[in-house]
């Protein structure tokens, strides 16, 4: 059946999206993990100063803006997700200047600049929470976290049954007191009372904070936890990160996605909006189905909001066809972008999701002792997905390393493990390290190029070599290039603003869609099938048979 997907169509013209009209609708956002990115000083951990020196690189791979993972005052328990001062560069990255200067030299080279904001929750070190713990139970110190009683005679029994994110209770006892504070993750991010005025105002400060320092964006972490139920119930539920929004009912929990949050959103698009260029917003919130989601994303909310349930599908045909129809059905039913993301820093990299037995499963986390991916096997189905990704109508986001098809690190000796998840489920869950392995840049230098020395916070993996920038610049057919290729092609061809159209693949392992003059076809399964018509513009892979397309490829063709 050929599905006609007009209704999707965006509103802009060819035109309006080179001019850069509302340019997040179409947008190839690239993440910047900024602790493994690059490392100018040599201390191990990726600065803002080692991102200038690379934006060169960045904007000859041709993407529209970068987003930051936080680069805040952070004793870094959850690796800068717990933020003890939010207008200041923590001295691991550098200096508010280093930030003025990455942000300059990204605009001068055409790309966006977008920040994480992280609201949820400070570090248990901001001043705020200092000042609470040093003030009494019921002090307007308190009030701006969620400090509760105790259950039990002696309140020494948490105030509710929820369990963090990060496993275990939720729950701490405040220091030699008698109150617990809430916190959905580690014991080291508190969270924010938003109902109080203070909270409210303090973030739209923050916001204009950076706003005045020229970003064109925030990415809102954990933007669907702001707002509790009232009362705090317990709950049957845990409450669970991307691999399980779907399935534990994080829509009907008393934490998450509460009707509440939509009018700090609505407020904040106000505020974006006195500011001149197009600031816009992305929401990282882990919720289901599409048609809850986006209702984050309604015209006076935030412009964009990831799509996880395009992560998480497996590289299954029809799986994925399905998640493409209810993701561009569900954005385009309140006039917003659709957007496509294959990995982050929270999810074991894609590459290595596709090698597994399973393809697409979801571990959380890889070590030695787990099933090992066919790497070769993942690359490959990696490379034919950036076709597949890259070709949709909406946003895209690439993580950092996937243009190099990089892989998990998936032996990682847990000596070395951070992830505050792998201590708090006692190694229960492997964790997010392995995604999170500091970039390769030269193959045969020290930290294969992430820093001047041989320090690198995480040990990389030897493999990493043969993904070195270095050993793809220039090569033809490395990933790097591939992706260079397309994102031209996508350029080009204004896949980003385009509409896709299904047509009849023939084969229940294959997808053949347009998008406008462009058809794409990508067989997921392991036989060759038959190229459609059409002038072949670039393949995953080498096409060794002449009107074949092998197994685990894809490949653009041209209709004019
Ligand atoms: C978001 C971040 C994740 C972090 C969590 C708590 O999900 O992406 O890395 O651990 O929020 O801030
Ligand atoms: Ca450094």
């Amino acid at each position: 059946m050929n599905m006609r997907t007009k209704e999707f169509t965006l509103p802009e013209t060819e035109t309006e999206a080179v001019t850069g009209a509302e340019w997040w609708r179409s947008a190839v956002i690239y993440q910047i993990y900024p602790r493994s990115f690059a490392d100018a000083n040599g201390d191990g951990i990726g600065d803002l100063p080692g991102i200038t020196a690379r934006l060169p690189y960045l904007a000859r791979l041709g993407i529209d803006a970068i987003w930051l993972s936080p680069f805040y005052r952070s004793p870094q328990a959850d690796a800068g997700y717990d933020v003890a001062d939010y207008r200041v560069v923590d001295p691991l990255f550098g200096t508010l200047d280093d930030f003025e200067r990455m942000r300059h030299q990204a605009h001068a080279l055409g790309m966006k600049v977008i920040v994480d904001l992280v609201p949820n929750h400070t570090s248990d070190e901001h001043a705020w929470f200092q000042a609470a713990l040093k003030s009494p139970p019921g002090s307007a110190a308190r009030a701006r976290y969620l400090f509760r009683d105790g259950k039990g005679p002696h309140g020494d029994l948490p105030p509710n049954n929820w369990q963090s994110v990060f496993g275990g209770n939720a729950w701490s006892r405040a220091p030699g007191d008698s109150q617990w504070y809430l916190h959905l993750f580690d014991r080291k991010q508190p969270d924010l009372n938003w109902d109080h005025p203070e909270v409210r105002a303090e973030f739209e400060d923050v916001l204009r904070f950076w706003l005045d320092r020229g970003v064109d964006g925030f990415r809102v972490d954990v933007a669907h936890g702001l707002i509790k139920a009232p009362g705090l119930p317990d709950w049957g539920g845990h409450a669970a990160m991307v691999e399980g929004a779907a399935d534990h009912g994080n829509n009907t929990s008393p934490m998450w996605d509460q009707e509440g949050v939509h009018e700090i959103y609505r407020h904040w698009r106000r505020l974006l909006d006195t500011y001149p260029g197009e600031r816009m917003m992305v929401a990282e919130a882990w919720i289901a189905p599409q048609a809850r989601l986006a209702r984050y994303i309604r015209g006076d909310e935030m412009q964009q909001a990831f799509n996880f349930d395009y992560l998480l599908a497996h590289w299954d045909a029809a799986e994925i066809r399905a998640v493409v129809d209810s993701s561009l059905a569900a954005s385009a039913a309140v006039g917003a972008p659709t957007t496509w993301v294959m990995s982050n820093h929270d999810s074991v990299r894609h590459t290595s999701r596709y090698g597994l037995r399973k393809p697409g499963a979801r571990p959380k986390g890889i070590d030695a002792a787990g099933e090992q991916p066919d790497e070769a096997l993942g690359l490959r189905r990696a490379r034919a997905a950036a076709l597949l990704t890259l070709a949709l109508p909406g946003s895209a986001y690439i993580y950092q390393g996937e243009e190099l098809g990089l892989p998990e690190h998936t032996t990682l000796d847990a000596r070395y493990r951070q992830d505050p998840a792998f201590f708090r489920t006692q190694g229960a869950e492997i964790g997010r390290d392995g995604c999170r392995v500091p970039l390769p840049w030269k193959a045969d230098a020290p930290s294969f190029g992430f820093g001047p020395g041989e320090k690198s916070w995480l040990p990389q993996p030897d493999s990493f070599a043969r993904y070195a920038v270095d050993r793809q610049d220039g090569v033809s057919g490395s990933t790097l290039e591939l992706y260079r290729q397309l994102l031209r092609l996508r350029r080009d061809y204004a896949l980003g603003t385009g509409l896709l159209e299904w047509q009849s693949a023939g084969s229940p392992d294959v997808l053949v869609f347009d998008n406008g003059t462009l058809r794409g076809v990508i067989n997921l399964g392991m036989q060759p099938v038959a190229l459609p018509r059409g002038t072949l513009l670039v393949a995953s892979e080498p096409l060794e048979t002449h009107g074949e397309l092998p197994g685990n490829t894809a490949a653009w063709l041209t209709l004019s």
